[in-house]
């Protein structure tokens, strides 16, 4: 069965795009085709890091608007169409009702397993309703105060209305040295966010390195790309280790 997840945040520039991309990557590698939608409208960025922004006429409001069809709006990636991007909305002022989005999966699940709608930061009119439509909420924080402790604020608001959706965090940008004096460690966002932990991803400078080289980093051989490949892992359901 097809699965639609919706990741949100609190803070902005916490890693959800970055998430979006290498999980939906990593599905894809797995055999699982996955679509993400760009929810961001205005500030669409998944076409720019999935280098496809030349690519595309149409884009996730002209589907809601009726200018085009779903599959006019899909971009193919990678993997003979596996991994699939429908472009977020050019225009600032699109929201996305949770009826179209909860059609639109339904419609995706007819040739992806996952669907995932890469929100914008905090607790607009788009990401309630990308999570009222989605089957369960990925939440991004970093482990800072300043983002963790709007994490947090960011899943009771959301959660209010989607009561009883499944929510999961993924803990992003970790020092692999240990946690900082103003840092939350994963257990303590997971309590404050009332969500399962999803996984760890270190900070490193391989996402630039990957982005220099055409790539993404979760196709790479570091600890970081293994720790994206289990967090996509245990979307799909698998035990498998955090690797701290
Ligand atoms: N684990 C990581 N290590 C190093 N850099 C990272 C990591 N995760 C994300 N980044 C970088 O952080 C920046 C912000 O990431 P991204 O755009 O995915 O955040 P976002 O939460 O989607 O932001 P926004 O709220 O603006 O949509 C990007 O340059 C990305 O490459
Ligand atoms: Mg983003």
């Amino acid at each position: 069965m097809a699965q639609s997840i919706a990741v949100i945040s609190g803070k902005g520039g916490v890693g959800k795009s970055f998430f979006c991309v290498n999980s939906a990557a990593a599905l894809a590698m797995r055999g699982k085709a996955s679509l993400i939608v760009d929810v961001d409208s205005g500030m669409r960025n998944a076409d720019i890091i999935l280098r496809k922004s030349d690519s595309f006429i149409y884009d996730l409001s002209d589907i809601e608007r009726g200018n085009c069809s779903f599959e006019d709006a899909i971009v193919d990636v990678a993997g003979g169409g596996r991994l699939a991007l429908i472009p977020g909305a050019k225009d600032p002022d699109y929201v996305p009702e949770p009826e179209f989005l909860k059609k639109l999966a339904e419609k995706a699940a007819k040739k992806y397993r996952f669907v995932i709608f890469d929100c914008p930061a905090g607790i607009g009119a788009s990401v309630r309703n990308a999570a009222q439509a989605a089957d369960k909420v990925v939440i991004v924080t970093n482990p800072q105060k300043e983002a963790a402790i709007p994490a947090s604020a960011a899943a009771e608001t959301v959660r209010r209305a989607s009561p009883d959706k499944p929510f999961f965090v993924l803990v992003n940008m970790v020092n692999p040295r240990g946690i900082g004096r103003r840092d939350m460690s994963p257990d303590q966002i997971m309590d404050s966010c009332c969500a399962r932990l999803l996984g760890v991803v270190y900070r490193t400078d391989g996402v630039e390195k990957a982005s220099r080289a055409n790539t993404l980093l979760v196709t790479g051989k570091s600890l970081e790309s293994q720790q994206l490949r289990n967090a996509a892992a245990r979307l799909c359901g698998e035990r498998v280790p955090l690797l701290l």
